[in-house]
């Protein structure tokens, strides 16, 4: 590999309160290493390791509201409660102390299936029409009151978030759990003013969960917002066809105080709407700055030979360079770079491509899912 010219990524970055001295952001990675869902020391100990490779933001895992059954595994983090609330108070400490910024993923896994054998998930399981997917069922409509009581858990999620110290806070509305299953015609029949035929209507669940969080955390708080076309249910599925429907999805959502759109897909290279600019044309985050005028965080297999989803089934993954990364940052197609599996294997993974330390790189190996490296 052939030494690049990085500077495009050490840029600084600012939004709001928030100061980036890179444009590098650790993505969301739930890790399931918080038994009764309180991050220990260990969890603490993984992200300082992060701040100290020089990572410019990490968004935490994804760590779940104050609503019965908002996780699907028995170890992945609560963001409420005292105990839980403490443990990540360590962990923004932790990071501020090594130099970084952070923010946690908020979450709700709606109707997902659990992943945990031995364990049932309490009941009632939130779901915006008892669907998993197009003709699945599971979970139970949501009433009204379960619908408020979730978006006014998110924003005091969000409030808990700043009040620790975060530097900001994700809300996690990709990859077919609750927020998306709101957005998915698939999994949201509903009749009332949180379901309808157009995107704009089915965005409406998601702009109300906006509202709170940028109600609980005030207007300088920089607020971002993960959104997918992909599901998990179906890795062909996308919401938006075209870029008018892209608009209408995602603007309402700008409005309602996102600040910062984090738009998840599998490989950071593959244009959005090659008919309109061609094979080399702009990717999902590329599109969503142009439409909404808000920045954008792109992600997807960077410095990675194969995408994340083999990472479950066991699959390794190569290093690969990362110019073409580069271009497209210089062109400024999107604002900020997400990296996963590269940094789960690699805490270092930031620095060494700051100092041109390529040989350094490893190739991203499934047993590191097995420890907090
Ligand atoms: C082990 C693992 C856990 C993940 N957990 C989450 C999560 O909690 N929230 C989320 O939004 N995405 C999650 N993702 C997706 C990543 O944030 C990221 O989008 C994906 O890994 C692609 O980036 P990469 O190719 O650099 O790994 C996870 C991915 C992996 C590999």
């Amino acid at each position: 590999m052939s030494l690049p010219q990085v500077d495009v990524l050490f840029r600084p970055f600012r939004l709001k309160s928030l100061e980036l001295k890179n444009r590098v952001v650790m993505a969301p990675m739930t890790r399931t290493f918080s038994p009764e869902g309180v991050p220990g020391d260990n969890v603490s100990a993984y992200y300082r390791r992060r701040a100290e490779g020089d990572v410019g933001l990490i968004l935490s895992e994804g760590t779940v509201i104050d609503r019965p059954s908002s996780r699907n595994h028995p170890a992945i983090p609560f963001f409420h409660g005292d105990a839980a609330l403490a443990g990540w108070k360590s962990v923004i400490d932790g990071v501020h102390a090594a130099g970084g910024k952070m923010g946690p993923q908020i979450w709700h896994t709606g109707s997902t299936v659990a992943g945990a054998k031995d364990w049932e998930q309490p009941e009632p399981i939130d779901s915006p029409s008892g669907l998993l997917a197009p003709n699945k069922p599971r979970g139970t409509a949501m009433s009204d009151e379960a619908i408020a009581d979730t978006i006014a858990a998110f924003g005091r999620a969000a409030a808990d978030a700043k009040r620790l110290g975060f530097d900001t806070v994700e809300i996690h509305g990709a990859h077919g759990y609750l927020i998306d299953q709101f957005f998915w015609a698939g999994t949201n029949e509903r009749t009332d003013m949180f379901g309808g035929a157009t995107l704009k209507e089915r965005s409406r669940f998601a702009a109300e969960v906006v509202k709170a969080v940028r109600a609980a955390v005030g207007p300088d708080f920089p607020v971002i917002l993960r959104v997918s076309q992909w599901k998990q249910q179906d890795y062909t599925a996308r919401l938006a066809e075209t870029p008018d429907a892209m608009t209408d999805w995602l603007l309402p959502l700008v409005e309602a105080g996102a600040d910062l759109l984090h738009c998840s897909q599998r490989r950071f290279w593959e244009p959005e709407f090659p008919e309109i600019d061609g094979e080399e044309g702009l990717n999902f985050a590329g599109w969503a700055k142009k439409l909404t005028g808000a920045p954008t965080i792109s992600v997807g297999s960077v410095g990675l030979s194969g995408d994340f989803l083999g990472a479950f089934k066991g699959q390794a993954s190569e290093r690969t360079d990362i110019g073409q990364l580069l271009r497209r940052m210089e062109r400024e197609e999107f604002d900020l770079i997400a990296v996963g599996r590269s940094l789960i294997t690699d805490p270092q993974w930031v620095a060494k491509i700051r100092t041109g330390d390529l040989e350094g790189l490893r190739n991203f190996d499934a047993a590191s899912l097995g420890e907090l490296v």
